[in-house]
């Protein structure tokens, strides 16, 4: 196993992972992902990595990729994201508060602890670029994930209900997570 930042071959596996059905569920705010679209996203990646504003984070079994996570520092919050983080940024310049964009580990791969070591690498990294805490948006259906967040001591700060993305009727609850860096 080999953990690396993304790289333009890692794209065709992501691409893959992100259109399966036990992926997709999670994710059906955004509508499926065209290879196209994948590469447009890796150009955003590459743009966060020259700031050093962000980094993507891979896993790689046998020159497969079988996960990613993707975080940065997010200065432009939404405003329905933002009225529920703000009383507990107080104390944080919004300057300094890290995302977490997605994390994904292929299903034939969950539960082997691959997740937990890609977060770990993208708090690492965030932290090095001066982010004193993280927030994230989860479906709140999405109980396998939460439990995922709280292991690693994200509290639950409050949900956006009827959140969407996209121009059709899909409409999803997001639970809004925050953790602080020590
Ligand atoms: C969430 C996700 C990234 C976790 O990755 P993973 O490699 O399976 O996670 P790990 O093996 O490192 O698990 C770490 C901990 O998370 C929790 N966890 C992970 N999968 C779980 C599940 N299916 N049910 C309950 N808890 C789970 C457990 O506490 C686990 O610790 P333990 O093994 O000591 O019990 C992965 O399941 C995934 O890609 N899900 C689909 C995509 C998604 O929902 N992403 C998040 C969108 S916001």
């Amino acid at each position: 196993m080999e953990i690396d930042i993304l790289m333009e071959r890692d794209l065709p596996f992501i691409n893959e992972i992100i259109n399966m059905p036990q992926v997709r569920r999670f994710f059906n705010f955004i509508p499926p992902l065209a290879f196209q679209q994948t590469k447009k996203w890796f150009k955003e990646v590459i743009e966060k990595r020259r700031k050093k504003q962000g980094e993507c984070f891979i896993v790689r079994i046998d020159d497969k990729t079988v996960g990613w996570c993707y975080g940065f520092l997010n200065v432009k919050i939404e405003r329905k994201f933002f009225s529920i983080l703000k009383p507990y940024l107080k104390k944080i310049n919004r300057k300094h508060l890290g995302y977490l964009a997605a994390i994904v580990v292929n299903p034939n791969y969950s539960g082997k602890g691959i997740g937990s070591i890609l977060l770990d690498r993208l708090h690492k990294y965030l932290k090095s670029i001066g982010a004193k805490a993280i927030w994230l948006g989860v479906n709140s259906d999405n109980i396998s994930a939460k439990k995922f967040y709280e292991k690693f001591e994200y509290k639950l700060i409050g949900c956006v209900k009827d959140f969407k993305t996209r121009g059709d009727d899909i409409k999803v609850n997001q639970d809004i997570y925050l953790k602080y860096f020590s």
